[in-house]
């Protein structure tokens, strides 16, 4: 016999920002850059940098008991706590762990999830799938990183986009036609060497030798990684609309990673959709990665950006190479 599925989708969201922000003055102080450069190639002003005692499950927990305060739950209530990040406090355990454990989600099991940028919609289509499947009722999906750690201070075309942030997000059963409509989720490895970290995994683990190569920074081909990105964040909000029956037309608010301005501006245009039903907050935060969308989510609806019944588009690209989209019909 056939089993019916049930509704999931978002019912709360939360972040954490550290309140040290470094501006485009002060990444002219640090290399040979300008606040011009930066914003006409990637539209970013400022980014908020962690302190250094401050790591990845430190924002994630504070942005996952905000998010379950919100939602009016316990921590005992959560079944699961997923972490999308590439840059958890350690390899082993998972930063998932750490953040079940000070929540006090006593009842939780707790996984880390590495999909870069795209991380919190993978995280949010795996949530939806335990929560449709009836399997859990309550799960707490953070987007989080703290890519101050692994942008090369060296490196000004690196350096200069990253920003440090968690953004939370419950997911438990919703109304009929609510919530998470359909998911996109895609990759393509023959691109890793686009946005990689070399070394410091089993491939060739941290040695004195590695560190004074700077291996343990992030690399990027910028351009690559920018073609790549024009490309599958049409095809991939395109892709989930199709799934579900849609339209670009039916778009209400459009969620993209936010990443570079530019980027963002080219799906927009793409999707022929005018400025107010597209989030941009990139100019005040940089590229968070897994942590961009749901910040952009939660000032959507703090903003009042974001009403009950809208049709709202998220959409990613990153390393890997990994994309991601996620259709949802807002309200519980
Ligand atoms: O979440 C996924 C993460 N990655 C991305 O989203 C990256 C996608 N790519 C991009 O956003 C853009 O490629 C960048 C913003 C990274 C770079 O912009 P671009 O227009 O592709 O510039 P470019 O890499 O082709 O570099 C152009 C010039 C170079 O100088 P030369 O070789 O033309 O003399 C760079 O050395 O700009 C120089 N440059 C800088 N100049 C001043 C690179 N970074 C800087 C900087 N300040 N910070």
């Amino acid at each position: 016999m056939e089993r019916k599925l049930r509704d999931a989708g978002i019912v709360s969201l939360s972040t954490a920002v550290p309140p040290r922000v470094l501006t485009n003055a002060d990444m002219e102080r640090l290399f040979d850059t300008s606040d011009e450069w930066i914003r006409s190639r990637t539209g970013i002003r400022e980014r908020h940098i962690a302190d250094p005692e401050v790591a990845c499950s430190d924002l994630a927990t504070e942005a996952a008991r905000k998010a379950l305060e919100r939602a009016h739950l316990a921590p005992d209530q959560v079944d699961l706590v997923i972490v999308a990040t590439v840059t958890p406090d350690h390899y082993v355990p998972s930063a998932a762990c750490l953040v079940q454990d000070r929540l006090g989600a006593t009842r939780a099991a707790a996984f880390d999830l590495n999909a870069a940028c795209p991380g919190f919609i993978y995280g949010v289509t795996v949530a939806r799938q335990f929560v449709a499947a009836g399997t859990y009722d309550t799960v707490v999906v953070v987007g989080c990183e703290v890519l101050s750690r692994v942008a090369d201070p060296q490196d000004r075309g690196t350096y200069v986009l990253f920003g440090d942030a968690a953004g939370a997000a419950v997911v438990r059963p919703v109304s009929p036609g609510r919530g998470i409509l359909a998911s996109v989720l895609g990759s393509d490895g023959s691109g890793a060497p686009h946005l990689i970290i070399p070394a410091g995994g089993s491939r060739r683990p941290a040695s004195s030798e590695t560190v004074e190569k700077r291996e343990h920074y992030l690399r990027m081909n910028g351009p690559e990684v920018f073609r790549f990105a024009v490309r599958v964040m049409e095809e991939s909000s395109l892709q989930v609309l199709e799934r579900c029956g849609l339209n670009k037309e039916d778009i209400d608010l459009l969620v993209p990673h936010q990443a570079n301005i530019r980027i963002i501006e080219s799906a927009r245009k793409r999707l022929g959709l005018p400025p107010e039903k597209v989030i941009v907050n990139v100019d005040r935060y940089g590229n968070t990665s897994s942590a961009s969308i749901p910040i952009a989510l939660e000032e959507a609806l703090s903003q009042g950006r974001l009403h009950d019944g809208d049709l709202v588009v998220g959409v990613a690209f990153g390393a890997g190479l990994t994309w991601g989209s996620v259709a949802m019909r807002w309200g519980s």
